[in-house]
């Protein structure tokens, strides 16, 4: 039996699926997480590795996520449960949905503590606009203040999963499409002229050599895994959010060609950010090798105060980013609001409070690992290092490779042909359906396997 239609909403069209799941895969993994690891990992062959994750691993399973959604109509917990159970499988699958819970709840968590950093900058710049407050000129002595600074970074982290809290307490289609449809491609267009400033910086060629000509002595297990998740946290795959988004997918729209032009934006803008923020780093002196968690919050400052209108465009950059994390969270809230909306007498309200409120709560040991908590490391990172690690790194792809094994081989063929689009041909279907059996699935183990040293 093949639902139609979703207890939460319909997304109105197939554009506005485009721009919600575009704006939940372009936000601070592509503009702020996918340069400063790039950065950490030496460039062009970490560049390269993440761009075979995609096309191999990340498209497959993005339609794989898709079908499912589109599938179950449900949040990702009961939708599993329920397509495992009519494909005789046992229930157990659904733990994929709990385990993507999870994994949201621990990315959410970090996420906006480093969307509340982007918040105060974007403040730090309004107030100089405005107020004639003192520019930025040491961007490394402001950024440290701030990290320094837990109360600041408690109430951004507050003021952030608030908004979060309130558009998903909504419900998805008022506020969201509306929001994503005109300030997602704002940002674009002001990444674009940050790409021009980097290209008139003299030091675009030096950038593109770094971000594109691989040093294949760079390439080594950890970098591989690290590529791999980058490659699943920018698509927001793996912890089911895309899943979820599926369910409020109309029946007629095609999902590989959506699939397709949601991967591509996402790729697009990582690449131009890279290609814009590496010749600044490169111009002012800066070590492109320098990395960090402060990558960009260090390095654009620069650029915005000999820019002319830099202060307004410093302001627009950083609000405007903090918008592409706001519709990049909304989809990490929705999954579990969703799972408690059908399985609780709680109204959505409720829930979405609550869970934003126990997010919130677990944010405070990021915030305190970026001061009084310095000191305490788990495996060599630092506490937040290590929750980004675990829940971007390893849960994300594990969530993935089961996913792709659930599409593969629990769902039936036609019941995945069906939804991904019955006039596909059929060596594209193959293709498909042996990328998400085996390849996906394969590759995955093979590099996690790697970093839990099992090989
Ligand atoms: N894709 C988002 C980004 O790149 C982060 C995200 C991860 C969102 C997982 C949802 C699920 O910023």
């Amino acid at each position: 039996m093949m639902k139609t239609t979703s207890v939460h909403g319909m997304w109105s069209s197939r554009l506005m699926f485009v721009m919600a799941a575009t704006g939940s895969a372009v936000g601070l993994g592509n503009i702020w997480r996918f340069p400063y690891i790039t950065s950490e990992n030496g460039g062009g062959a970490f560049v390269l590795v993440y761009l075979a994750c995609i096309a191999l691993i990340g498209l497959p399973v993005l339609f794989a996520e898709i079908v499912i959604g589109r599938r179950g109509r449900m949040s990702p917990i009961n939708s599993l449960k329920e397509l495992a159970t009519s494909a005789g499988a046992s229930t157990a699958w659904s733990g994929i949905g709990w385990m993507g819970i999870i994994a949201g709840f621990l990315v959410l968590s970090f996420y906006s503590v480093v969307a509340g950093w982007t918040l105060s900058y974007g403040f730090d710049y309004l107030q100089q606009l405005a107020f004639g407050a003192p520019a930025i000129t040491d961007p490394g002595a402001h950024f440290g203040a701030l990290l320094a600074d837990p109360a600041r970074l408690i109430f951004w982290h507050a003021v952030f999963m608030i908004l979060t809290m309130g558009v998903v307490a909504l419900g998805v289609e008022e506020g969201l499409e509306r929001a994503v449809s005109i300030l997602m491609p704002m940002l674009f267009v002001l990444l674009l002229i940050l790409l021009g400033y980097g290209m008139s910086t003299g030091h675009f060629q030096e950038a593109v050599g770094f971000l594109f000509s691989p040093d294949w002595s760079r390439v080594d297990g950890s970098m591989i895994v690290t590529a791999m998740g980058q490659a699943f946290f920018t698509l927001s795959l793996g912890m089911c959010a895309i899943m979820t988004y599926g369910a409020y997918l109309p029946s007629h729209v095609n999902v590989p060609a959506t699939g397709v032009t949601v991967a591509l934006a996402d790729t697009a803008v990582a690449l131009v950010a890279g290609l814009a923020i590496f010749p600044i780093v490169l111009s002012f002196g800066l070590d492109p090798e320098g990395g960090g968690a402060g990558f960009i919050f260090t390095a654009l400052p620069l650029a915005f105060n000999s820019m002319p209108f830099g202060i307004a465009y410093g302001m627009a950059f950083f609000l405007l980013l903090s918008v592409a994390a706001w519709t990049s969270s909304i989809s990490l809230l929705e999954p579990p609001t969703a799972y408690f909306v059908e399985s609780t007498d709680m109204s959505r309200k409720t829930i979405a409070l609550l869970v934003a409120a126990a997010t919130w709560l677990m944010g405070l040991a990021s915030v305190f690992s970026l001061n009084i908590w310095s000191q305490v490391t788990i495996g060599g990172r630092d506490i937040m290092g290590a929750i980004e690690f675990l829940a971007a790194d390893i849960m994300l792809p594990v969530g993935g490779l089961l996913i792709a094994l659930f599409a593969g081989w629990v769902l039936s063929t036609s019941i995945t042909r069906e939804e991904l689009d019955e006039k596909m041909p059929s060596w594209a279907f193959q293709l498909w359906l042996w990328l998400t059996r085996v390849v996906a699935p394969l590759a995955i183990l093979l590099v996690l396997g790697g970093i839990l040293g099992l090989f």
